[in-house]
C-alpha cells in the first residue's frame, strides 16, 4: 500500500487530505481535513487574497497532523507528497507549495506539483473507482470547462469554457444581488428549492440558432449576460415598489444555469461518442445540477459520475486522489523548486 498526502490552497480553504493505493490500482480515503478562511471574507463579498494566504500559513501544520492522525498514517509511512501548483490565488498556492516542498524535502519522499482542475476531476475516483475515459463537466468559482479526459494522468483535452463568468462566480454574484450571504452558490441551492423554476425566463447563454449548430461556441458557456438579466428583473421590482420574489429569482436563475451546463455536456459527450460524463468542482455539488444531468444522462444512455458534495467544493483529498493516479502511473515527480502557477493552463496535468 502506498501512502500520498496531498495539500490544497488556491482559494480559501486549507485542504489536507491522505489516501491510499493498493496493488491494483485503486486509491481510497483515509483523511480529508479541511480549514476555511470563508467566514473572515463573507463581509468582503468575495475572497481577499491577502487574508487568504495569511489563514493558510495559521491553518497548515495544524490540518497536516489532523489529517495524519485522522488517518492513522505516521510521518515515516507517507509515500508522496502531492500540491495544488496552480491555477489559484498566487500568494494562497505559494503557501501550500512551499509547506508541500518542506514536507517532501524531510520525509524524503517525491513530490508531486498538480493542476487543481484535474483534481476536481480526480476526487471521482475516491468514491465511484476507476474512472474510464470521460467527458468532464468542471464548475467552480473559477472556471467552467468541458474537458475531455481520456486518463487521469493527462493530456487533457479543452473543448469549450466559459467565454467571461465562471458558473459559480455568477451564483455568487446572483445571490449577493438577492441579499444572500457569501459564498451564495449553495444559499441560492436551499433558497431555490422553494420557488418555481419557471417563474421568470432567464436568457440561456450562448444556446442560440448559431451556437447549436456547429458554431466554434458550441460547447463554451456564457453566464455575464443572465447575471444582468438577473439584475435588471430584480431592479425593476424593486424601482415599482414591489417585492422580490426571493425564492422564484433563486429557481428560476439556478436553472438557467444548469439547463445550458447539462445541455451543452451532454450533447459534446454523444458528439464525441463519449459514454461516461463526470462531474466536478463546487458547482457540482448543486442539487438541481444533479437531478437535472442524471436524467439527461439517462436519457441520452451515458453513465453519470458525481461526487459527493464535499468532495466536490475545494479539498485535500482530490490532490492526493490525483497524486496517486500518477504515481501509479509512474510519472516523473515534480523538481523540488517548482513554482506555483496561479495561471497553470488545464492542460498541464502536473509540473514537469
Ligand atoms: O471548487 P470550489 O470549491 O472552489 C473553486 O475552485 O472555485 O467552488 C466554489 C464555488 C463557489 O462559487 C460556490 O458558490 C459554488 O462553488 N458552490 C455552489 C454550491 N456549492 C458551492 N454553487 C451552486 N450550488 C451549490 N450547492
Ligand atoms: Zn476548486
Amino acid at each position: 500500500m502506498t501512502v500520498v498526502l496531498g495539500i490544497e490552497t488556491s482559494c480559501d480553504e486549507t485542504g489536507v487530505g491522505v489516501v491510499a493505493l493498493d496493488d491494483t490500482g485503486r486509491v481510497a480515503l483515509l483523511a480529508d481535513e479541511i480549514a476555511s478562511s470563508v467566514d473572515e471574507h463573507a463581509r468582503f463579498g468575495g475572497v481577499v487574497p491577502e487574508v487568504a494566504s495569511r489563514a493558510h500559513l495559521q491553518a497548515m501544520v495544524p490540518a497536516v497532523h489532523r489529517a495524519l492522525a485522522t488517518a492513522g498514517v505516521r510521518p515515516r509511512d507517507v509515500d508522496a507528497v502531492a500540491v495544488t501548483a496552480g491555477p489559484g490565488l498566487a500568494g494562497a498556492l505559494l503557501v501550500g507549495v512551499a509547506a508541500a516542498k518542506a514536507y517532501a524535502a524531510a520525509w524524503d519522499v517525491p513530490l508531486y506539483g498538480v493542476n487543481h482542475l484535474a483534481a476536481h476531476v480526480a476526487v471521482d475516483t475516491l468514491q465511484n473507482g476507476p474512472l474510464p475515459p470521460a467527458l468532464a463537466l468542471l464548475v467552480s468559482g473559477g472556471h467552467s470547462s468541458l474537458l475531455d479526459v481520456p486518463d487521469l494522468a493527462g493530456p487533457v483535452t479543452p473543448l469549450g469554457a466559459t467565454i467571461d463568468d465562471a458558473a459559480g462566480e455568477a451564483f455568487d454574484k446572483v445571490a449577493r444581488l438577492l441579499g444572500l450571504p457569501f459564498p451564495g452558490g449553495p444559499h441560492i441551492d436551499r433558497v431555490g428549492r422553494d420557488g418555481d423554476p419557471a417563474a421568470i425566463a432567464f436568457p440561456r447563454g450562448l444556446t442560440g440558432q448559431g451556437h447549436s449548430g456547429g458554431n466554434a461556441h458550441a460547447y463554451d458557456f456564457s453566464f455575464s449576460g443572465l447575471k444582468t438579466a438577473v439584475a435588471r428583473h430584480v431592479e425593476a421590482l424593486e424601482r415599482a415598489g414591489e417585492p422580490v420574489p426571493v425564492a422564484d429569482v433563486a429557481a428560476s436563475f439556478q436553472e438557467a444555469v444548469v439547463d445550458v451546463l447539462t445541455a451543452k455536456a451532454v450533447r459534446a459527450a454523444r458528439e464525441r461518442g463519449m459514454e461516461t460524463l463526470v462531474l466536478g468542482g463546487g458547482v457540482a455539488a448543486n442539487s438541481r445540477l444533479r437531478v437535472l444531468a442524471q436524467e439527461r444522462c439517462d436519457a441520452a444512455g451515458i453513465a453519470l459520475r458525481v461526487p459527493r458534495p464535499r468532495l466536490c467544493t475545494d479539498n485535500g483529498a482530490m490532490v492526493a486522489a490525483l497524486g496517486a493516479h500518477l504515481l501509479a502511473g509512474g510519472a516523473k515527480p515534480s523538481p523540488l523548486d517548482l513554482p506555483a502557477d496561479s495561471s497553470m493552463p488545464v492542460t498541464e496535468v502536473l509540473v514537469g
